[in-house]
C-alpha cells in the first residue's frame, strides 16, 4: 500500500503515521526527518537543508524526489509506505507518479488531514520528541504517562526542532498554501483525495484514519 499524508504544519501527519507503521507494518517515510538525520550528520545535502528549513522554505525538487527513490527501493517497504510530507510541490506529485510507474507501483490513497491554522502554531510550540527513538509528545496534547520518561522506550533524553518557532511556522504555512495546498485538487482529479478532521482529538484522527484505510 501506498499512502500519502498531506496536511499543514502541524496537522498531526506524523504523529498519525507512527501509529499506522506501529499496526500495519507501513514504513512512514518522513522527507523532514531524514532531512534532519542528514543534517545532523552533517552531509552536504544536510548543510544545504538547514538554511533552508531554518527559514521554513522548502528544499528543492530535484533532491527530495531523489532521496525518495532512493528510499522506496530499499526492501523493508516493500510491504508498503506512508508518505510523511511528500510530495508538497506540483514537481514533485508529477515525479512521484513517474517514478511509481517506473517500479510498478500504485498510489493507494492521499489522506488530507484538515486543520484550521489558528491552532497550529501551539500544536507546533508544544511539540518534543524521545531523542533515543523520536516517539513524539506535546507539552498539553499528548503527555507521556510519567513525566520526562518516553512512553516508548524508557528514554528520559527529548529535543525540540529548530524550525519549531512561531516565526518559523508563518513561512511553512504560507510554503503549505502556495506550494502544497493545490496538490489537492490533483489527487481529487485522480479519485484517491480522503479527508479526516485533523482538528478533532487524536485519537479520533486515528480512528478517522483507520476507517479511511479500510475503504480503500
Ligand atoms: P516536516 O518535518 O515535514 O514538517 P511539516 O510539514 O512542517 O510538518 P510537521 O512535522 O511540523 O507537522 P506534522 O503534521 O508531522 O505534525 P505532528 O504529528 O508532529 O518538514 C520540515 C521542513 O523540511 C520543511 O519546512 C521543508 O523545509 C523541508 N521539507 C520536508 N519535506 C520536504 C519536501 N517534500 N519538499 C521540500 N522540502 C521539504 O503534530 C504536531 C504536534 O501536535 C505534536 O506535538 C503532536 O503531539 C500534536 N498533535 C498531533 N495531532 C494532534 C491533535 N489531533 N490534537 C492535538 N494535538 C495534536
Ligand atoms: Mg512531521
Ligand atoms: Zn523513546
Amino acid at each position: 500500500m501506498i499512502l500519502i499524508l498531506l496536511g499543514p504544519p502541524g496537522a498531526g501527519k506524523g504523529t498519525q503515521a507512527q501509529r499506522l507503521q506501529d499496526k500495519h507494518g507501513l514504513i512512514q517515510l518522513s522527507t523532514g526527518d531524514m532531512l534532519r538525520a542528514a543534517v545532523a550528520a552533517g552531509t552536504e545535502i544536510g548543510l544545504e537543508a538547514k538554511k533552508v528549513m531554518d527559514r521554513g522554505e522548502l528544499v528543492s525538487d530535484e533532491i527530495m524526489t531523489g532521496i525518495i527513490s532512493d528510499r522506496l527501493d530499499q526492501p523493508d517497504c516493500k510491504n508498503g509506505v506512508i508518505l510523511d510530507g511528500f510530495p508538497r510541490t506540483e514537481a514533485q506529485a508529477a515525479a512521484l507518479d513517474e517514478m511509481l510507474a517506473a517500479k510498478g507501483l500504485v498510489l493507494d490513497a492521499v489522506i488530507e488531514m484538515k486543520t484550521d491554522d489558528d491552532i497550529l502554531v501551539e500544536r507546533i510550540t508544544g511539540r518534543y520528541t524521545c531523542a533515543t527513538c523520536g516517539t513524539g509528545y506535546h507539552d498539553i496534547f499528548l503527555k507521556p504517562a510519567v513525566e520526562g520518561v518516553c512512553d516508548k522506550c524508557g528514554g528520559t533524553e527529548f529535543k525540540r526542532r529548530s524550525d519549531d518557532n512561531a516565526d518559523t511556522v508563518v513561512s511553512r504555512l504560507k510554503a503549505y498554501h502556495d506550494q502544497t495546498a493545490p496538490l489537492l485538487p490533483y489527487y481529487q482529479g485522480k479519485g484517491v483525495l480522503k479527508q479526516v478532521d485533523g482538528m478533532a482529538d487524536i485519537d479520533v484522527v486515528t480512528q478517522e484514519m483507520e476507517a479511511a484505510l479500510q475503504s480503500i
